[in-house]
C-alpha cells in the first residue's frame, strides 16, 4: 500500500543494472499466470522480472540474465497482430522456456507449424514423458499437468525433439537441438501441475545454470547501494503511514542513507486509536529516524465538513496530503539548508503491473489501483520506489531482514483515506471517536481469538443508521456498526471470513457494552466481487 490515496509514479526510477542479481526475465504475452511464474522463479532462488513481450534484446541484455521465459497468453500465434517478441531473441544465447503461447511462438519462430488443436484442452491431462533427461528430469513417466489452450504445435522441424505428449497433444513438451529453446504446452507454474516446480527448477538449475543464491538480504544490500548512488548527498522525504510498505521503505532508506532521510507522518484525524503514538515509538525511539509529525487533523476535517460522496472524500483527502507534503518539504529544505529532491514511496510490484506502468503487457484484465493516479508535477520530486519489484510477502520478508517488529510486519492494510471511508456519510469528530472505539475492541478480540494472522483485513464501519434497542429498562435509539473481516490473496478478490460465532458474540457484546452510542452490531457477509472490501 502506498501512503497517498491518489498519487503514484509518473517518474520511474530504473532499479536494475547489468551487475544486478542473477535474473530470469519473463516476457509476458498476457498470461493470467505471469506473476505466478515470477514468484515460482524467485521461490527457486533467482530474481525475476516481467517484461513487455516485444522488449528489444538490447534492453533485455541490460540485465544480468540467466534465462528467459515466454509466458502464455490469450492470443493465437497465427492471428495477425498477436504479440511477438524480438526476432533476435535466440541470438542472445540464453536458454528460453516457452509456456503455452510462449511455446507456440518459439516453435513458430524456429520453423514449426501451429494449428487450432483438434481437441481443445482445458483442465487436467496426463502427460506421458518420453525423454526424462534435462527439462523433465525426475518427473514420473505419467503425471498430471494443467492444460489451457486452443492452439497447439502441429509440426516441428527435424531440429526438435519431442519430450512428452498427452492423449490429444502429441507435442506437449519439446526441445530444440541446436538452439537453447524448450517449450511446454501445459502450465508448470500452477499447483494443478504437481511436478511443475521440479520442471521449472530443472530449467533454472540444469539448463540456465543459476546458482540459486538470490536472497532477500542480497536484495536489501543491492537496493541500499543503488539508493546511495541515486541520492548522492540529497535528502529524501518518506511519507510514513504506519503500514507495512511505507515502514519497510523507511527502514530500508534509513539503512542506506541514515540521517539524509526525513520521514513525515501526517496525522489526518482519520487514524486508528493510538496510531500516532505507535508510529512515533516505532520509528523515532526504536529506529532513531528523523520523524516529523504533521498535525493536520483540523485541515482534513474542515475539508471533509459536510462531504458525503466517497469519491469527493478521497479527492479532498488526496489534495490535502499533497499540500502537507509540499509544505513539509519546504520546511525541511529551509531547516537543513539542503534540497529535498526525492520522495520515497512503498509502491509494490502488483501496483506497477496492475496500473500498466511496469510494462506494456497484453494482459486483458489490468486493474487500475486506487493509489495509481500520477504524482502532480508541481511537487517537483523524483520518486524512489525501492519495493516496486517485490510482492507483498517479499516486502514482509524484507521487513524481517531489516529488523522491523513482527507486529508491524504483519499489520493488516489500512487505506490512505483512513476512517473517512469507514464512517459512512458525513464525518464528524464524534462519529470518528465512536468508530475508533469499536475498531479497537474488534481488533483486541480478533487478536485474542488468534485470528489476526488467518484473516487479511478486519475493521469496523460506522453506518449512518440509528436503530431501536433496549438497555436496562430504557429504550435506546443509537448507531449500527458493521464488522468486516475478509480473507484474500491479493485484495482484488476476497471472501468474507468465517469467524466463529463465539468470537462474533464477544465482539458484539463488548462493542455494545463498552462503546457509547452503539446498540447494534451486524456482520458483513459479502464477497468481493460484487462488493468491495471497503464500504466506500
Ligand atoms: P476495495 O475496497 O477496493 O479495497 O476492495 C482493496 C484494498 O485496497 C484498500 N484501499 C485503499 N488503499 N488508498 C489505499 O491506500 C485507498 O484509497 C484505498 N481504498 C481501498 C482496502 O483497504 C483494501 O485493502
Amino acid at each position: 500500500m502506498v501512503l497517498f490515496p491518489l498519487l503514484m509514479a509518473n517518474n520511474l526510477i530504473q532499479t536494475s543494472s547489468k551487475k544486478g542479481p542473477e535474473t530470469v526475465l519473463i516476457l509476458d504475452f498476457g498470461s493470467q499466470y505471469a506473476q505466478l511464474i515470477a514468484r515460482r522463479v524467485r521461490e527457486a532462488g533467482a530474481f525475476s522480472l516481467l517484461m513487455a513481450p516485444d522488449t528489444p534484446i538490447e534492453k533485455l541484455a541490460e540485465h544480468n540474465m540467466a534465462g528467459i521465459i515466454l509466458s502464455g497468453g490469450p492470443c493465437s500465434v497465427s492471428n495477425e497482430g498477436s504479440p511477438r517478441c524480438d526476432e533476435r531473441l535466440f541470438d542472445l544465447g540464453v536458454p528460453v522456456l516457452g509456456i503455452c503461447y510462449g511455446m507456440q511462438l518459439g516453435c513458430h519462430m524456429l520453423g514449426g507449424k501451429i494449428e487450432g488443436a483438434h481437441a481443445r484442452e482445458y483442465g487436467r491431462a496426463t502427460l506421458h514423458v518420453k525423454d526424462s533427461a534435462g527439462l523433465l528430469h525426475g518427473l514420473p513417466e505419467d503425471t498430471a499437468v494443467w492444460m489451457s489452450h486452443g492452439d497447439q504445435v502441429d509440426a516441428i522441424g527435424e531440429e526438435f525433439r519431442i519430450l512428452a505428449s498427452t492423449a490429444t497433444c502429441p507435442m506437449a513438451a519439446v526441445a530444440h537441438t541446436s538452439v537453447q529453446f524448450y517449450g511446454v504446452q501445459f502450465h508448470p507454474e500452477v499447483t494443478h501441475t504437481p511436478h511443475g516446480v521440479e520442471l521449472l527448477r530443472n530449467f533454472l538449475y540444469e539448463i540456465c545454470g543459476i546458482n540459486g543464491t538470490w536472497r532477500m538480504a542480497d536484495f536489501m544490500e543491492e537496493q541500499c547501494a543503488f539508493i546511495r548512488e541515486q541520492v548522492g548527498d540529497s535528502r529524501v522525504l518518506c511519507g510514513l503511514s504506519g503500514g507495512v510498505d511505507s515502514s519497510v521503505v523507511a527502514a530500508l532508506l534509513h539503512r542506506a542513507i541514515g540521517d539524509q532521510l526525513v520521514c513525515v507522518f501526517v496525522d489526518n484525524g482519520l487514524l486508528r486509536k493510538n496510531e500516532r503514538a505507535f508510529v512515533q515509538t516505532t520509528f523515532r525511539d526504536h529506529f532513531d529516524i528523523d520523524l516529523r509529525v504533521v498535525d493536520a487533523r483540523k485541515d482534513f476535517l474542515d475539508d471533509l465538513d459536510g462531504v458525503v460522496d466517497p469519491q469527493i472524500k478521497r479527492t479532498k483527502i488526496g489534495h490535502r496530503f499533497i499540500h502537507c507534503f509540499k509544505t513539509s518539504a519546504e520546511e525541511i529544505t529551509k531547516d537543513s539548508n539542503c534540497d529535498v529532491r526525492f520522495l520515497a514511496q512503498g509502491t509494490l510490484y502488483p501496483d506497477v503491473i496492475e496500473s500498466g506502468h511496469g510494462y506494456s503487457g497484453a494482459a486483458a484484465n489490468i486493474k487500475l489501483h486506487h493509489n495509481v493516479g500520477g504524482l502532480p508535477e508541481e511537487l517537483g520530486f523524483d520518486l524512489i520506489e525501492p519495493l516496486r519489484d517485490l510482492f507483498k510477502d517479499e516486502v514482509r520478508k524484507l521487513g524481517e531482514v531489516l529488523g522491523l517488529p513482527d507486529g508491524l510486519i504483519w499489520r493488516h492494510p489500512f487505506p490512505g483515506p483512513g476512517l473517512a471511508v469507514r464512517c459512512i456519510g458525513e464525518i464528524t469528530e464524534a462519529k470518528l471517536a465512536v468508530l475508533r472505539d469499536c475498531d479497537e475492541v474488534l481488533l483486541e478480540e480478533i487478536v485474542a481469538a488468534n485470528l489476526y494472522r488467518s484473516t487479511d483485513q478486519v475493521f469496523a464501519v460506522l453506518l449512518p443508521v440509528q436503530s431501536v434497542g433496549v438497555m436496562g429498562d430504557g429504550r435506546t435509539y443509537e448507531s449500527v456498526v458493521a464488522i468486516r473481516a475478509v480473507e484474500t490473496q491479493d485484495f482484488m478478490t476476497a471472501d468474507w471470513a468465517k469467524i466463529p460465532y463465539e468470537v462474533l458474540a464477544s465482539i458484539s457484546n463488548r462493542i455494545i457494552n463498552e462503546v457509547r452510542g452503539v446498540n447494534r452490531v451486524v456482520y458483513d457477509i459479502s464477497s468481493k466481487p460484487p462488493a468491495t472490501i471497503e464500504w466506500e
